[in-house]
């Protein structure tokens, strides 16, 4: 029997272990402790840091594992990599991880390669000369910490007035010492799926992102196909692949942040592991395979085969969020009658539970993901069955 190990115990590694069990693959489950549903689901548990990647190193020797990887966070791609190298394993480099995890090293690959991206400027901490410092960057800005996710320590900025603000924000979602500002840019906000293998890229999927305009946008649902001119997807696909082999990526799922302005594809910003917030099912349905399976074979080294002509089955989700308060969920109800466009509706927690009014991505409380024939018929019937679905939230007080 194969072992995976699996890193993180969250909502987004779930559907990883619930796959390894079925593929018959043995799967040890590395999280730090806490009310996580992938302990239950794992063959072994190891209640360690997922970022410490000398502890998970030992593990992995110890186990003698066969693979290593994650889903839908960017918080142990590092430990990884660090594995993958030391263990010769299949998944991104050590190198590779270390630049997907810190948006500075990451940006400076794609201006390095000639990737387009957003102006950015790296500022020390605790620098008191920052409006100097961002002279040449024209108003609007975005301050960011570089090893942050799911648009935490991420404030858009339109006024010198708000730097200390948002340099606030920043210090308070960081380990770093120092931090990223760079121009925003005014457009549509999009993304991508994509898996390189072997060296080659094996297929780009571009997806629609449905975003939430908190302090930031926080992507709450995404779509595909996305209806782009040719000449659009081609640049983007360009600016993906580029960006890649910029970064120096290699045997790791892809997720991709774009913004799209006249016409052009920047890079925000690409992951070495498969997106959050139903990404990884969307890459699923879309093309009629289980891209779960693929992730973990092609973690194990197997040959894989993404056979992405079959199908191109047109999909839609959204997160389901507490929109108006903190509290405790008193009743949750799925009143959609059964239906086969409706592929998923999910709660995260149980009744008594606490939730976040939503603000970022972990706010999640649920999740709701939809097909249909066409883009249109999907995104209607993702419609009525969100309207379908009753959340009751006793305030905190
Ligand atoms: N240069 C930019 N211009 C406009 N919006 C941006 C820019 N950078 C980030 N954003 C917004 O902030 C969000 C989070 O930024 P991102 O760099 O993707 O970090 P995270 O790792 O938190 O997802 C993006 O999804 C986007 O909505
Ligand atoms: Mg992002």
């Amino acid at each position: 029997m194969k072992k995976i190990m699996i890193l993180g115990a969250g909502v987004y590694q779930v559907p990883l272990i619930k796959t390894a069990k079925r593929l018959g693959i043995y799967s040890i489950v590395v999280s730090i402790p806490g009310n996580y549903p992938g302990f239950p689901l794992a063959d072994k548990v190891y209640y360690e840091d997922t970022t410490d990647y000398e502890k998970v190193l030992e593990i992995a020797r110890d186990e003698q594992i066969d693979g290593i990887v994650t889903a839908g966070t960017d918080v142990a791609v590092i430990t990884i990599g660090k594995v993958c190298d030391e263990l010769k394993l299949c998944g991104l480099s050590f190198e590779a991880a270390k630049v997907a995890a810190n948006k500075f090293l990451m940006k400076s690959k794609y201006e390095a390669h000639g990737v387009r991206t957003a102006k950015f400027r790296e500022i020390p901490l605790n620098a008191d000369d920052v409006p100097s410092r961002v002279s040449a960057l024209n108003f609007p800005l975005i301050f960011k910490s570089v090893d942050s996710s799911g648009s935490r320590g991420i404030v858009r900025v339109d006024t010198e007035a708000d730097f200390d603000a948002a340099i606030r924000n920043v210090k308070e979602n960081t380990r770093s010492d120092y931090y990223l500002v760079e121009e925003f840019i005014e457009g549509e906000e999009f993304g991508a799926q994509a898996f390189v293998y072997r060296g080659e890229v094996s297929f780009i999927l571009p997806h629609g992102d449905y975003v939430f305009k908190g302090d930031t946008g926080v992507p709450i649902g995404h779509f595909a196909p996305y209806d782009l001119a040719p000449s659009v997807i081609e640049d983007a696909r360009e600016q993906l692949a580029a960006a890649i082999r910029a970064m120096g990526l290699d045997n790791c799922a892809i997720n991709a942040d774009f913004i799209l302005k006249d016409g052009k594809t920047y890079v925000l910003e690409i992951g070495g592991r498969s997106g959050a917030t139903c990404l990884a099912e969307l890459v699923s349905i879309y093309y009629g395979f289980d891209y779960y399976e693929k992730i973990l074979r092609c973690a194990l080294g197997e040959d894989v085969v993404f056979d992405c002509g079959r199908s191109a089955v047109p999909n839609a989700s959204m997160l389901l969020r507490s929109e108006k308060t903190s509290g405790t969920i008193k009743s949750q109800t799925d009143r959609n009658p059964e239906n086969p466009d409706i592929y998923d509706v999910q709660f995260d927690y149980k009744p008594g539970d606490h939730v976040e009014k939503f603000r970022v991505g972990p706010h999640r409380i649920g999740h709701v993901i939809t097909k249909g024939e066409t883009i249109e018929q999907a995104v209607a019937t993702l419609h009525k069955a969100l309207e379908n679905i009753e959340i009751d939230i006793t305030p905190a007080s």
